[in-house]
């Protein structure tokens, strides 16, 4: 499948679920509280700052909200327009914005904060180097990232097909995309791995990792 073709169902998708995700994700962050501190911890190192932090991927807008609830100057960005109005009319008073995460129309180093949770799962494999440049990309310099992503332990692939109801998706390893990270020029903060048994609905772990933008790049 061609990139444009598995954006397209990527899209297309997620616009035909988006009141059903709603309903069924709008109030879960309480069944997963690791995932709940990680956004926390997350939220007391980007609070305060001077620029905004970008929730990619955010679906109809619960986590970019909870980081509202945090104190920190949130915003969202999604690929499909339905998960974009729904999150639009359910928190009027949050930014949220139609586009790819692959290419934001934001200037470089705009951001104090970029959270990216379960969304990447959808990224053809080839595609995910592209889109961490542009992650670093829109970072300020100390700016920090929190990526949150169906794992797998085993590093010897780097992505592992999964059957999704709305679009084709992979597991990643954890490895191997903080190796990717690195490459993008992000340095490692910390990583959490969820054991499966945690996870109610397809019982997989799940990767957390904190990553921030060197303050002074080598050159
Ligand atoms: C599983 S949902 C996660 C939503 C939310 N982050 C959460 O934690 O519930 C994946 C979201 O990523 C979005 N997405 C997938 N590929 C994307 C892309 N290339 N650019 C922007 N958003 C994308 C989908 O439209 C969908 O809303």
């Amino acid at each position: 499948m061609g990139e444009l073709e598995h954006m397209r169902r990527t899209r297309d998708g997620y616009d035909s679920a988006a009141a059903q995700y709603l309903q069924l994700f709008g109030n879960s962050l309480r069944e997963y509280p690791l995932d709940d501190a990680m956004i926390g911890a997350f939220a007391d190192l980007v609070r305060g700052g001077s620029r905004p932090v970008l929730d990619v991927g955010c679906g109809p807008g619960y986590v970019t909200d909870r980081l509202r609830a945090l104190g920190v100057r949130a915003r969202g960005l999604d690929l499909s327009s339905e998960m974009v109005a729904l999150a639009r009319e359910t928190f009027p008073d949050i930014e949220f914005e139609q586009g790819r995460m692959a290419e934001v129309a934001l200037p470089d180093g705009s951001l104090d904060g970029l959270l990216s949770r379960s969304s990447i799962i959808h990224t053809p494999p080839g595609d995910l180097p592209a889109v961490f440049a542009e992650f670093h990309r829109l970072l300020a310099p100390g700016g920090h990232l929190l990526l949150t992503f169906q794992a797998h332990v085993d590093d010897a692939e780097l992505a592992w097909p999964f059957d999704h109801k709305v679009a084709p998706a992979y597991r990643w390893s954890v490895g191997r995309v903080a190796a990717l990270l690195r490459e993008a020029g992000l340095q490692e903060t910390a990583r959490m791995v969820v054991a499966p048994e945690l996870d109610p609905i397809r019982g997989f772990h799940y990767g957390h990792l904190l990553f921030r933008k060197p303050v002074t790049e080598s050159m």
